[in-house]
Parts: structure tokens; C-alpha cells; sequence
């Protein structure tokens, strides 16, 4: 038995963000991140949305890209002493993600962060408040995913938490908060989500209705994101939607170890004094791990019909893959992302020296390999790697070599 879970509502298009209006409860907490929501009138927006409603509101504000443990804790806090029966998170992936982990703290004030990171092992929510999600990102679509990601600093790990008891009541999808992203952020998001996509696709746990839907927004992001970047709105709404049909897909099918990497490399350099930002790993590691999966039949011949959607061309499925890997490239170039780590600034665009130092990643190899397999997204992926191909993966992600693995 396979279950597909999605929000009850999604409210999507133009001016989705009135749904608010329609709420009922007595008390929403509203959770933002660092400040663009303000900036943007979107936050004034929904509170005064949600005081039309006859709703109270509270403000959790302030929540840091890559959210802490630290921070859900505060938060959760927040939320016990305002007692609210809707949580609303909006924003991109870090405070959405944020306000979710506070959401378990405040309806079971005993969990501990480990206790959340059990997959699929948490307890029925919603027995104090429903959950809300806004995107204003076009790529983690958090707002209809099962995931949560969360960042333990004192180890530089990034732990997802994984549940359909976390994906949300209600999303909104309104491609007007998505019109202010900075172009970098385009570009990063848009290919987390075409990696959500490619990676759910050939994931062990697709079926026909996760396929569908991967392979839609495959189609809709080769035709948009490039567009986007280069400041088209109409391709920028597009965006908005295709990314989330990508999040309904592997919120159900699950992802694999394109994932699995960047979620153990994302922090793990803060001491350098850097991210590796989620989406542009992501861009950086897919073109390997489709060379390394597609020594899996299944999967080689699941790239195939993607290439084969992409109207890549080429006669055998080995030629396809390698279209399919070319052609995504082209796409980091075109997006300006770069294409190993060893070339990736601090800032998350190509460099002649990357802010990773060589020694200090062949130090950190084994380490990063060992929790790159345990991370939750491993199990999902079409070919199971053993630690020391972890590690030549990692490796040729950092120098941008051939997979002949
Ligand atoms: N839960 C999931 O299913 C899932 C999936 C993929 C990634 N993630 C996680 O999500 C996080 C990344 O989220 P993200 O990529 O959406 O970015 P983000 O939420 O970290 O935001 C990045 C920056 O963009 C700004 N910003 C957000 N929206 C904006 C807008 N419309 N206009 C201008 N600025 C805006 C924010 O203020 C912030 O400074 C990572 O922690 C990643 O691991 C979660
Ligand atoms: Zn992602």
C-alpha cells in the first residue's frame, strides 16, 4: 500500500493570499523570516487578512535562512504562551520549515529535536492548531511537503524531518510574492526544484501519481526558469506553480541522494565562512548522481523518458542520459550557478577559487560520505552507494570529474 498526502486546500494564482480572509479560528500566529515579507507589504497584508477574519494575531519574526534548533525552540515557546489555533508561515523554505518543527514542539512541548527526526514516527498533530503555508520562494514548496529541514550547528548537520502529519492544512501559492526574489534566488530555488523533480521521478517509491506530476513540472521548469532569471513575470508565475507540482511529487515519492549530499555538505563549511546553499548543491550534484544511478537500468531508462520529455533527442537511453546531463549543465551555466564546489564563492556563484578549501574537504570527506548515507533521502535513492562510493561521488563533486562508478 503506497498513501498520497497533500493539503486539504491550496489556494493558488493571483491574489491567493485573500484566502486568508476566509480563515476561522480566534488566535494565528504569524511566522516570517528576515524581513522581506515586511518590506514587500506582504505581511501587512495578511495580518490585516486575518484581523478581517476576527483572528488575533502574533508576530514570530526574524527566522535565520537555514533555521537552528535553537530557533524552533524559542519559537515553540512563543507559540505555548500565545496559545494560537493556526499557524501561519510565510516566506521561503527557512521559516516555513522553522514554524513546522516549532508546530510539533508547541502540540508536544515534551519532544526533543531527536524525537522529531525520527522518519515518519511522529505523533497526530493538530490537536492545538492547523498550519498554513506561503510561499515566497519558487522551489522548496514546503507548503504542500511532508519535509521540514532543520540545521544543528554544533555538528554543521542539516536533519530533515519527515511526516505527513507536517504537511500543511492549508498552502498558498501566489506568484505576486515571488515577483521580488533577487535573481540569484531564481535561479537557486528553480533548480531545487527541478532536482525535486528529477529526483522524484526515478526515486524507488514513485508511482503513477507522483510521475505525473514530477514529469509536468519537469517540462513546465525546462520552459520557465531560464526565463525567469532573465526577468520574465509571465515564466516567473509559471515557476511559482511548477515548483510546488514538483513538491506534491516527491512529497509523496521521496528524493534520493542528490539530497541526501547537499543536505550533509550545506553547513558543514560554515567555519569557512559559508553555505553551500541548498538549491545551487543541488544544481552542482545532479548531473553526477544521474551519471552514478544510471548504472541502474530502471533508473537510466526513467532518465530516458524525461530526456525524452525534454525533446533532448538522442536514439539509446545511454545517449539520453548524457543529453540530459549536458543539457542541465548548460542550464547551471545559463543560471549562472557553478558546477563543483571547488569553483563555488561563498556567495554561491562560480569562482576561480571556491571558499571550500581542498584540504579542509578531503579532511571532512569520510565524515560528510558516512551521514550522507544515513540521511533520510538515501533509502529512496535507485542505487544504494557503499561509503567509498559516497566518497568518490563527493569528490567529483567537489572537482567536477567523471563518474565512472
Ligand atoms: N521542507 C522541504 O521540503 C524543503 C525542500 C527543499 C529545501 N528545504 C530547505 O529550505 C531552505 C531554503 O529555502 P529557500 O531556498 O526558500 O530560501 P530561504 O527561505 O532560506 O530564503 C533565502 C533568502 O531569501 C529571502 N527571500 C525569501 N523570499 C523572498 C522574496 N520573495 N523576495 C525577496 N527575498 C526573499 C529571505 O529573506 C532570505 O534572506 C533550506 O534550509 C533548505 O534545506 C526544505
Ligand atoms: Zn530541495
Amino acid at each position: 500500500m503506497q498513501r498520497f498526502t497533500l493539503p486539504r486546500d491550496l489556494y493558488h494564482g493571483k491574489g491567493a493570499l485573500e484566502a486568508l480572509k476566509g480563515f476561522t479560528g480566534k488566535r494565528a500566529v504569524i511566522c516570517v523570516g528576515g524581513g522581506s515579507m515586511k518590506r514587500f507589504g506582504f505581511l501587512d497584508r495578511a495580518e490585516r487578512y486575518l484581523h478581517e477574519a476576527g483572528m488575533e494575531t502574533c508576530l514570530i519574526e526574524g527566522i535565520e535562512p537555514d533555521p537552528s534548533v535553537d530557533t524552533v525552540m524559542k519559537g515553540a515557546k512563543r507559540m505555548a504562551e500565545f496559545q494560537p489555533d493556526w499557524i501561519v508561515a510565510m516566506g521561503g523554505g527557512s521559516p516555513i520549515d522553522a514554524a513546522k518543527a516549532m508546530w510539533i514542539k508547541y502540540e508536544y512541548p515534551e519532544t526533543s529535536f531527536v524525537d522529531m527526526c525520527k522518519v515518519f514516527g511522529l505523533p497526530k498533530l493538530r490537536t492545538k492548531a492547523k498550519f498554513c503555508a506561503i510561499s515566497s520562494t519558487s522551489g522548496t514548496a514546503t507548503e504542500v511537503t511532508a519535509f521540514s529541514i532543520i540545521t544543528d550547528y554544533t555538528n554543521g548537520i542539516k536533519y530533515p524531518i519527515a511526516d505527513f502529519e507536517i504537511t500543511p492544512d492549508v498552502a498558498i501559492v501566489d506568484p505576486e510574492l515571488a515577483h521580488t526574489m533577487p535573481i540569484k534566488l531564481v535561479a537557486h530555488t528553480g533548480m531545487d526544484a527541478m532536482t525535486h523533480a528529477v529526483e522524484a521521478y526515478v526515486s524507488t517509491a514513485n508511482c503513477s501519481y507522483t510521475d505525473a506530476l514530477a514529469i509536468h513540472a519537469i517540462e513546465m521548469i525546462q520552459a520557465d526558469l531560464v526565463k525567469s532569471y532573465s526577468g520574465d513575470m509571465d515564466a516567473r508565475d509559471s515557476m511559482h506553480n511548477a515548483q510546488c507540482l514538483a513538491g506534491m511529487a516527491f512529497s509523496n515519492a521521496l528524493l534520493g541522494i542528490v539530497h541526501s549530499m547537499a543536505h550533509k555538505t550545506g553547513a558543514a563549511f560554515i567555519d569557512h565562512g559559508g553555505h553551500i546553499i541548498h538549491g545551487a548543491a543541488n544544481a552542482m550534484y545532479l548531473p553526477k548522481v544521474i551519471r552514478f544511478n544510471a548504472k541502474n537500468e530502471t533508473a537510466k531508462k526513467r532518465y530516458g523518458v524525461i530526456a525524452d520529455y525534454m525533446h533532448l533527442g538522442g536514439k539509446t537511453d545511454d545517449e539520453k542520459v548524457d543529453l540530459l546531463i549536458a543539457y542541465l549543465r548548460k542550464m547551471n551555466d545559463a543560471l549562472n550557478i557553478p558546477q563543483c564546489i571547488a569553483h563555488y564563492d561563498a556567495h554561491g556563484l562560480p569562482a576561480e577559487k571556491g571558499f571550500v578549501p581542498e584540504a579542509v574537504f578531503l579532511e571532512r570527506i569520510e565524515d560528510i560520505a558516512k551521514n550522507a548515507l544515513l540521511d533520510a533521502c538515501t533509502g529512496s535513492n535507485p542505487r544504494q552507494p557503499s561509503q567509498e562510493e559516497m566518497v568518490k561521488l563527493l569528490k567529483c563533486c567537489y572537482y567536477d570529474t567523471e563518474v565512472d562508478f
